[in-house]
């Protein structure tokens, strides 16, 4: 009984952190400047990384990065000084992020660095973007990893996560994905982050047994 409450207790001040931290971007006021990418040169910039660079280091309020409809052939990497970024696509059907980096060696050597899209960021919010690692599995079975998230608080909306292997590595911190659709043939989520997933994942006989066995390592 106790052990229930205080499960309970934790739950309310985790969606009280997840959602103070997210509630800053309902009223535009709150978001201080957006920077526009557009691959046909009619914003700021067209890559999404040259984007990431532009805002200040130890960065203190919203920033709104709008990623206009496109493929960007890119890796990102938004580092841990870029805090308080939304990244805004127009639709995961329409903006997205690919790159097919795949370990050397089955052992899963450099495996993170594989990720096309790396966060280590606290207070960051994607919505509409899909993220891809394009990587077929052929040269074999190998670690390619579609996105590594690792900042605290991090909220992913109508967000695509699309990979082979080891698409999402959900490495560590508070994050949320909500109407997100997850993708890949096995091990696709892992990591040790405390999130929670209002998602979808397309279930079939090649993963499933993988799925059942995330779900036990979840609980
Ligand atoms: C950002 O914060 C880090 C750690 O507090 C500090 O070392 C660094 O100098 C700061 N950078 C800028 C540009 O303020
Ligand atoms: C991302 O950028 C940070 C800061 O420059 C760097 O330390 C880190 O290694 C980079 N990560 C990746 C995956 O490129
Ligand atoms: C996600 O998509 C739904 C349906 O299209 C839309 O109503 C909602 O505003 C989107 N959420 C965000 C955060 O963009």
């Amino acid at each position: 009984m106790k052990c229930s409450l205080l499960l309970f207790l934790l739950l309310l001040l985790f969606f009280f952190i997840i959602f103070s931290s997210t509630s800053k971007l309902s009223g535009a006021a709150s978001i201080v400047r957006t920077i526009a990418v557009d691959p046909n040169h009619k914003g700021d910039f067209t890559s999404i990384q040259e984007a990431i660079d532009s805002i200040p280091n130890n960065n203190t309020h919203w920033i709104k990065i709008h990623v206009a409809a496109g493929v960007y052939r890119e890796k990102v990497n938004l580092s841990q000084s870029k805090r308080y970024v939304f990244l805004e696509g127009e639709g995961a059907h329409r903006t997205s992020i690919e790159w097919g980096d795949h370990s050397p060696d089955r052992r899963g050597h450099g495996g993170k660095a594989t990720a096309t899209f790396t966060s280590s960021a606290s207070s960051f919010v994607a919505a509409g973007i899909a993220f891809k690692n394009t990587y077929d599995g052929s040269v074999n079975i190998r670690q390619a990893l579609a996105a590594a998230i690792s900042g605290d608080k991090s909220s992913f909306y109508n967000c695509s996560f699309i990979g082979f292997q080891d698409t999402l590595f959900d490495r560590k911190g508070r994050h949320y994905f909500k109407d997100c659709y997850i993708e890949g043939v096995m091990d696709f989520i892992f990591g040790n982050g405390q999130s929670i997933y209002e998602v979808s994942i397309p279930f079939n006989s090649d993963n499933m047994e993988l799925f059942l066995r995330w779900i036990l390592f979840v609980m």
